[in-house]
């Protein structure tokens, strides 16, 4: 069977999903799946049920659905979002409480996240609220259980899961405290009348969504985003939509790996570099072995490390060290969107260093940003012939494997990645 366009138009008029995206099959598997489970006869049958039926027509949806997710996904945004609501608190002086979204949920690990995160920064339960929405409400209804199996917890160390979670028979259920800081509700953020009831919030992940949606749609979502986030409020996007954020006109905080934008207009300063409350917990303990040392200023040092001082002005540093702040200079070009930039530094790193998994992983992630996903499934295989338990590159490959359909292949990058997580848990 060959997609059938009117299902195409129907999601992508109905969720935005644009078929380029996640590859025909996908669709097609879809829309098989739901003509067997609903008895229809053939597509033309299914079609006129579409039209009668809203459970169908959610059941469509959540058949084409991406619900990839995992706690403390991009562990340095954590950091970051810590660190700013810690800040906004400070300026709101007990007047309400911190507001913050996160949009889409999927299965609440996201939410449960930043939940987790601002109560380990000894944030008190009282002071913040987390509302946390999705397209998928069988989604919502298991974020709402919180019961999460192994591939929820992909990062390392997961100390997180021996504070906030309990051992039960079918995986690790959520304390209730943290559950208390979460409102789950189903919610389509092509909806115009989404959260319309609900003041702007100080904070808005929205991640991994827009990379499904054509570029009108991408415009148009983040135009919806902004009456959603507050003028001096921080919006959150996957590393993936930085270079869409960038080219739409919304403004890099450039904090390395945080992803975190403000929309143009806004009066207020931007946030100091510096962190200035008391850092959370786990700042050191949720960086990922395999994902690159980090500073602030990359950008900065890798004008210092290709010449724009004398090369008398600092000691010669190690081979290790030059790489380490190589990458850390790519990093804050790939968070500010300087996509070119970052290619380069991953090239010059190539070349003064040899064959380096990060800098594979690097150039991966920036071939997938630039709309070339064949180019960065290659770039990831190198990643991980040279680290096969590189835990960002099996996640990021199994994710294009599962948008060109190739769920199988898609599974086994997962389990694999899933060894890694076991073997260091
Ligand atoms: C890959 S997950 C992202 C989850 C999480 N933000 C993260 O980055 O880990 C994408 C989610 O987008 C949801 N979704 C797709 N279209 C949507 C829409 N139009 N409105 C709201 N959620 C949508 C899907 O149900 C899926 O759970």
């Amino acid at each position: 069977m060959s997609v059938d366009t009117r299902f195409v138009d129907f999601l992508k008029a109905r969720i935005g999903l644009d078929v380029g995206s996640v590859g025909v099959s996908v669709v097609e598997r879809a829309v098989r799946q739901r003509i067997t489970s609903a008895c229809a006869v053939d597509a033309d049958e299914y079609w006129v049920l579409l039209q009668h039926s809203s459970q169908e027509r959610q059941a469509l949806i959540e058949a084409v659905i991406v619900p990839e997710t995992w706690f403390f996904r991009y562990p340095e945004s954590f950091d970051t979002l810590t660190r700013l609501a810690g800040e906004r608190l400070a300026s709101l002086a007990g007047s309400r409480p911190l507001r913050i979204l996160s949009l889409p949920c999927a299965t609440g690990e996201e939410p449960y996240s930043i939940a987790m995160a601002l109560l380990d920064a000894g944030i008190a339960a009282p002071l913040f609220r987390v509302d946390a929405l999705d397209v998928s409400s069988r989604l919502i209804e298991r974020a709402q259980q919180a019961v999460y199996g192994k591939n929820s917890f992909r990062g390392a160390p997961l100390d997180f899961r021996e504070r906030y979670f309990s051992v039960v028979a079918d995986g690790y259920a959520l304390d209730e405290a943290v559950r208390q800081q979460v409102r789950f509700q189903c919610g389509n953020l092509l909806d115009p009348a989404l959260l319309a009831d609900q003041p702007p919030y100080d904070l808005v992940l929205c991640r991994n969504l827009l990379i499904y949606f054509d570029q009108a749609t991408q415009e148009s979502v983040l135009a919806g985003l902004k009456r959603l986030t507050r003028e001096d409020g921080v919006i959150f996007i996957g590393p993936a939509e930085a270079s869409l954020a960038s080219r739409l006109g919304l403004q890099p905080l450039g904090i390395p790996q945080s992803f975190a934008f403000r929309y143009p207009d806004q009066t207020a300063p931007a946030p100091p570099a510096e962190r200035t409350t008391r850092p959370p917990p786990r700042k050191v303990l949720h960086l990922p072995p395999a994902a690159p040392a980090r500073s602030a200023d990359g950008r900065a040092r890798l004008a210092v490390n290709h010449g724009s001082r004398p090369a008398t002005a600092q000691p010669p540093m190690p081979p290790e060290e030059g790489a380490a702040v190589q990458l850390q200079a790519i990093a804050s070009l790939a968070d500010q969107g300087c996509l070119a930039e970052a290619r380069q530094g991953c090239e010059r790193l190539l070349a003064e260093h040899g064959p380096s998994a990060e800098a594979f992983y690097w150039l991966g992630l920036l071939s997938d940003a630039g709309g070339k996903p064949d180019t960065a499934q290659g770039f990831y295989r190198k990643a991980l012939y040279l680290q096969p338990q590189h835990r960002e590159a099996l996640s990021h490959l199994a994710a294009l494997l599962v948008a060109q359909g190739d769920l199988a292949a898609a599974r086994r990058l997962q389990a694999r990645a899933a060894k890694g997580v076991d073997k260091d848990a």
